[in-house]
């Protein structure tokens, strides 16, 4: 959202690198099938995800996909869930959408651009049932920790997105980030540990990119927050 003079009403961080990538002649063929039926360009329009999915069912966010296999195989555990994943990464996008096609899996939609802009002007308030980052950028530099995503004023965005019992789910394998991870979303007033039963899986398949961290001895942290109820 940005007010009069086109600034935006929230400070921004820009936590993707910028990564080219072409697609294979199969990918764009796939691409060029699937995008107009399940994809969409992120816009500063609210999103209407019951009519786009055609269907009212749990809304879950998943951020920063890849190449989208914990989104088919976590799609395919909750087929009553409605599930958008956002990235800016065509190639992984376009992964996902070969995956969606083999697999014939309905309850996908594709988000292209930066989770922030969705979080903040396409989704509704208190509308989503859970939110996922899996392996989000580490920024491991301390001149680069600036554009981690997860710091205070995303998990506030984030919060206020989702519906009171609504869960948030962050994995890393990066650890002094997942401590900054722990600390900015405990003092999130908002969230709080989750003592009630999740409305989502918890359940992650282990991805390439998480395999590569096993093989490298990195320990994953798994942080799970709830949207407090009252
Ligand atoms: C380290 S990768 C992890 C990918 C995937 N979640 C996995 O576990 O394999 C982080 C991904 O987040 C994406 N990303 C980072 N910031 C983003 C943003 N603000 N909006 C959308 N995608 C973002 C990057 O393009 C990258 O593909």
């Amino acid at each position: 959202m940005k007010d009069s003079k086109g600034s935006r009403l929230h400070p921004r961080v820009t936590s993707f690198r910028s990564r080219r990538g072409a697609l294979t002649a199969a990918q764009q063929e796939s691409w060029d099938r699937q995008w107009p039926k399940i994809g969409a360009e992120v816009s500063d329009d609210r999103l209407d995800a019951t009519s786009w999915f055609g269907r009212d069912a749990p809304l879950i966010l998943e951020i920063g996909s890849g190449t989208g296999t914990a989104t088919a195989a976590m799609a395919k555990a909750e087929p009553h869930v409605n599930l958008m994943a956002v990235e800016v990464y065509r190639p992984g996008l376009a992964q996902l959408l070969q995956q969606i096609e083999r697999d014939e899996i309905p309850n996908i939609r594709v988000l292209r651009g930066d989770a922030m802009d969705v979080l903040e002007n396409m989704i509704e308030p208190e509308s989503l049932t859970g939110v996922r980052v899996f392996f989000p950028d580490p920024w491991p530099k301390a001149r680069h920790h600036k554009r981690r995503l997860l710091q205070g004023p995303t998990f506030a965005l984030i919060a206020s997105r989702l519906k009171a019992g609504g869960v948030l789910h962050v994995a890393t394998d990066h650890a002094e980030y997942a401590e900054a991870i722990a600390e900015a979303g405990n003092a999130e007033p908002c969230l709080t540990s989750l003592d009630w039963e999740s409305p989502m899986t918890h359940e992650r398949p282990v991805t390439k990119f998480e395999d590569k961290a096993h093989q490298v001895g990195s320990a994953i942290t798994e942080l799970i927050w709830g949207k407090i109820r009252s």
